[in-house]
């Protein structure tokens, strides 16, 4: 109850309230109970500004970027990274020193977001992914160097709303993007490709669908629940000799496992090279 107090006391301003935006506000104000008065929500598009308030209401919202950061002790930059720089050139003489910044955009490292801001503000690096609209998000975040263990715990708070939250060393964020920014991409393959196994052998496409992302649902969950390692979970359904051991070893000759443990390694590498063209 404590730990939740510290979010709930901020004033938080979210620059850029799109889809990752706009799962942050909502999971501040479902599950930390923030009052709304205290948040304040930025985009450009007045309509869509409209609708944000429409959608929740008491929260202050505005395209001016400045105004918006004037009086907040938390800012979240959730624009895309190519209006990183204009937006923190925009904010910057706003923003009060002792605020944290909290950022979601991907490859640009908190020494780089220091230096942007021209001032010693506290900055927490965050991976979020997408899967937080649904309150299932999974998000790393990485303390920058002046950021404190309060800070981190702010932080932890705020995607703590809308999922479950790993803290890890900066170093390790390119690594985050491979598996779990980059991850829904790769499961939502796999969904795709077991519903048409199923339509394959005569399942109704809509049922089949369906059936296959519970399962990867329910299979998740289990997971998670139960902290049962994957491989455990994996041999209770194989019998001797039936069915799920038999697809197993297909699956196995068909390096499924390699597979995604390159295309984790590709995404890395991937986020490392674009990371170097922001610098
Ligand atoms: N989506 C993902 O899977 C994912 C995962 C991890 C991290 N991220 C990071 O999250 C960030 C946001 O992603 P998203 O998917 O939420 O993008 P998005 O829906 O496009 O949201 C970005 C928002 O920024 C607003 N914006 C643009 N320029 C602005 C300005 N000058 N002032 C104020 N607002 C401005 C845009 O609204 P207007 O056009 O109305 O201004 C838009 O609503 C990105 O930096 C991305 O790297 C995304």
């Amino acid at each position: 109850m404590l730990e939740k107090t510290m979010l709930s006391n901020q004033t938080v301003a979210v620059i850029g309230a799109g889809n990752i935006g706009r799962a942050l506000i909502g999971g501040m104000l479902n599950a930390h109970e923030l009052d709304p008065g205290r948040i304040r929500a930025t985009r450009r598009n007045p309509a869509s500004l409209a609708a944000l308030a429409q959608q929740f209401p008491g929260i202050e919202t505005t395209t001016d970027n400045a105004a918006a950061v004037r009086d907040a002790t938390v800012v979240v930059l959730a624009i895309k990274p190519q209006n990183a720089v204009e937006v923190i050139h925009e904010i910057r003489p706003h923003v009060p020193e002792s605020a944290l910044v909290i950022s979601v955009l991907a490859g640009l490292t908190s020494e780089a977001l220091q230096e942007a801001f021209e001032k010693p503000v506290p900055v927490v690096r965050s991976m979020p992914n997408t899967p937080m609209i649904v309150d299932a998000g999974a998000t790393a975040i990485a303390a920058g160097d002046l950021a404190t263990d309060d800070h981190m715990t702010i932080a932890r708070q705020l995607f703590e709303g809308v999922g479950q939250v790993e803290e890890v060393p900066e170093y390790l964020m390119d690594a985050v993007t491979g598996l779990s920014g980059s991850g829904p991409a790769y499961v939502y393959m796999f969904i795709e490709a077991l519903t048409d196994g199923g339509v394959k052998q005569g399942i109704p496409r809509p049922q089949a669908f369906r059936l296959a992302a519970q399962t990867v649902y329910g299979a998740a969950r289990l997971v998670l629940e139960t902290g049962k390692h994957p491989a455990i979970l994996r041999d209770e359904v194989t019998t001797p000799g039936g069915t799920a051991i038999a697809a197993v070893a297909d699956l196995e000759s068909h390096g499924l496992r390699t597979m995604l443990i390159n295309a984790v390694a590709t995404a890395t590498a991937r986020s490392k090279e674009l990371s170097k063209l922001k610098d």
